[in-house]
């Protein structure tokens, strides 16, 4: 059967533009897509101290690198915020037929529309842009207590706790030393 050249380059040109958008086109939100690497989404958890107790917000969810071991490992409750729609169907495919799905949401939407003052936990992989961006609203919703547990890009003016350098990951405790608490509740879970 002979190949028709062209079909082949449209098809090849079509399959290029979705991995391009698919990836890329949240660049405009705050970040592209990149999985957490499997040590760093680990190492996150760990030095967050998830258990049952938290609520878990991975801000960028990507197609659920965190959100849904935190549930099934660290029995969770895990809440997955993602813009892009082709990651949004993802994470709800994988929360249907997932082993933790009553532990599981998934919002789709821009994480910098969302209240998410009920976390304990927040979980970032985001660009320096969007983390600067995202710092003061951290700063008015945090409840005392509530760790934030980013990869790869620390927080402009926080100190964390911890920076583990091996897998780029930092772990800050709110309220920060020196600054107000201006969350919305005290208490943490
Ligand atoms: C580097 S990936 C991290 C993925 C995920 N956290 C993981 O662990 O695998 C960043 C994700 O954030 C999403 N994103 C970027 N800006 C966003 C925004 N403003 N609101 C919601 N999601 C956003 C992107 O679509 C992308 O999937």
């Amino acid at each position: 059967m002979a190949v028709d050249p062209i079909a082949v380059a449209i098809l090849l040109v079509l399959v290029a533009a979705a991995l391009a958008y698919f990836v890329f086109a949240s660049f405009l939100f705050g970040a592209g897509y990149q999985p957490t690497p499997r040590a760093a989404a680990l190492e996150m958890l760990r030095l967050a101290e998830v258990s049952p107790r938290d609520t878990l917000y991975d801000l960028g969810a990507g197609t659920g690198a965190l959100v849904f071991r935190a549930a099934r490992v660290y029995r969770a409750r895990a809440v997955g915020v993602e813009v892009e729609p082709i990651r949004v169907a993802i994470l709800r495919l994988r929360r249907r037929f997932g082993a933790a799905a009553d532990r599981v949401t998934i919002h789709w939407g821009d994480l910098f529309d969302l209240d998410f003052s009920e976390a304990t936990v927040v979980a970032t992989f985001l660009w320096p842009g969007a983390m600067q961006r995202l710092r003061p609203k951290l700063e008015s919703q945090l409840r005392d207590g509530a760790r934030v547990v980013s990869h790869c890009h620390p927080i402009e003016g926080w100190t964390p706790e911890v920076h583990d350098a091996r897998n780029d990951v930092y772990l800050y405790r709110w309220p920060q030393a020196g600054a107000p608490a201006t969350g919305p509740a005290t208490g943490g879970t």
